[in-house]
């Protein structure tokens, strides 16, 4: 019943995405071959510590041993990539030609743009501005079930001073390789599996919906979003579960790739403002917005919308969210009325609102907040 497409979607499209990937239980092979093409002389950029307590980076760096590969260890990533942790490697002194990116999102995103500051000795923000630079090919290997960072173009970085969270594509941001290996994700807490599955269910939702959706970005985003259906809450309850991490592995790399084609579009940007002021996990901020977005799709009769939610019904998502103790409305996160214009000016400069599939405006982006009170 849904796979089908248009004629008008079969006349025109195109599908770019440059990413090796190895999926599996093939860590080592993907390093071998990554470190023989792009050097011998890495930085390892990772958080501050649960890699070292799973045991991940371990496996990393033996792996390093074996081959004999000079390593440095910058493990100083917060959750949300932040321009100033990212500034702080201009100072780095090394002939570094590679890099390996080891955790969640933001790692992956500050890894990026970490790769293009060491290699162009200038603060990112100015990289960002010219658009015109180089960077150091980056092997992705995510320890989360969530970003699709790993196989996209995009670095989403947060500037805390500024109030301001956004995304930036740049050609040099797709890694050359991604190792997504489930196993690397058994340690996550039921939390940050709770988040980081539910990010990716949003990216496969708005995948979908986007204007830019193409034939085959269409059939990764309704799998995945099947996968999360019946992945996410046995993930959640039992975090060792092969069959359902593996799942979730690929539901999130399935949204990646759906993304790397359509970009994400006006939930995302909802959602950046509850992380900004109110440190709302990315993924949980997105979650807590999808419930008003999907409602007021179905009362402007987005068609699109019912390919969807054959797959998930919204009584399937709330019973999800309770599983999950998803709370969504704003008032449980101190979230008042007074702050509810500054969310929507917020949301009006992001270029995630040109895909949408409707006209956005203020009035539009300020009830879907105030619904959600
Ligand atoms: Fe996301």
């Amino acid at each position: 019943m849904l796979w089908y497409f248009t004629n008008m979607e079969l006349k025109k499209f195109r599908y770019f995405n440059p990413v090796k990937i190895y999926f599996g239980d093939n860590i080592e092979k993907g390093i071998k071959e990554f470190i023989e093409i792009y050097g011998k002389n890495i930085i390892i950029v990772t958080g501050k510590k649960s890699q070292f307590e799973n045991g991940n980076y371990q496996i990393i760096s033996n792996i390093l041993k074996r081959y004999n590969i000079n390593y440095t260890l910058w493990n100083k990533i917060s959750p949300n990539a932040r321009y100033d942790e990212i500034d702080e490697t201009i100072s780095l002194k090394g002939n570094y030609n590679s890099i390996i990116a080891l955790g969640g999102g933001s790692v992956i995103d500050s890894a990026k743009c970490i790769g293009a500051v060491i290699r162009n000795h200038k603060d990112i923000r100015s990289l960002l501005n010219n658009g015109n630079f180089n960077n150091l090919p980056i092997l992705a290997i995510p320890t989360t079930a969530g970003t699709g960072s790993s196989v996209t173009q995009y670095s989403v970085l947060m500037d805390k001073k500024n109030n301001d969270k956004r995304g930036f594509a740049h050609k040099t941001f797709f890694p050359k390789t991604a190792i997504i290996s489930p196993n690397f994700t058994m340690s996550m807490p039921a939390k940050l599996t709770a988040n980081t599955g539910l990010d990716a269910l949003t990216h496969l939702i708005e995948s979908y919906l986007s204007t830019r959706a193409n034939p085959i970005s269409n059939l990764m985003a309704l799998k995945g979003i099947k996968l999360i259906k019946e992945n996410l809450l046995t993930a959640y309850r039992e975090s060792e579960n092969g069959d359902a991490r593996t799942n979730m592995a690929m539901a999130s790399l399935l949204g990646g790739l759906a993304i790397s084609q359509t970009g994400t579009i006006l939930l995302h940007a909802l959602g950046y403002p509850l992380t900004v002021y109110y440190d709302i996990p990315h993924g949980l901020a997105n979650a807590i917005m999808l419930m008003p977005f999907i409602e007021f799709m179905e009362e402007i009769s987005v068609k699109r919308l019912h390919d969807i939610l054959s797959i998930l019904s919204l009584p399937e998502l709330k019973d999800i969210f309770n599983t999950l103790n998803i709370k969504t409305s704003l008032k449980e996160y101190n979230i008042g009325e007074d702050i509810i214009d500054v969310f929507t000016n917020n949301v009006m400069d992001k270029k995630n609102l040109k895909y949408t599939p409707f006209e956005i405006n203020e009035k539009i982006v300020t009830n879907l907040y105030r619904k959600n009170l």
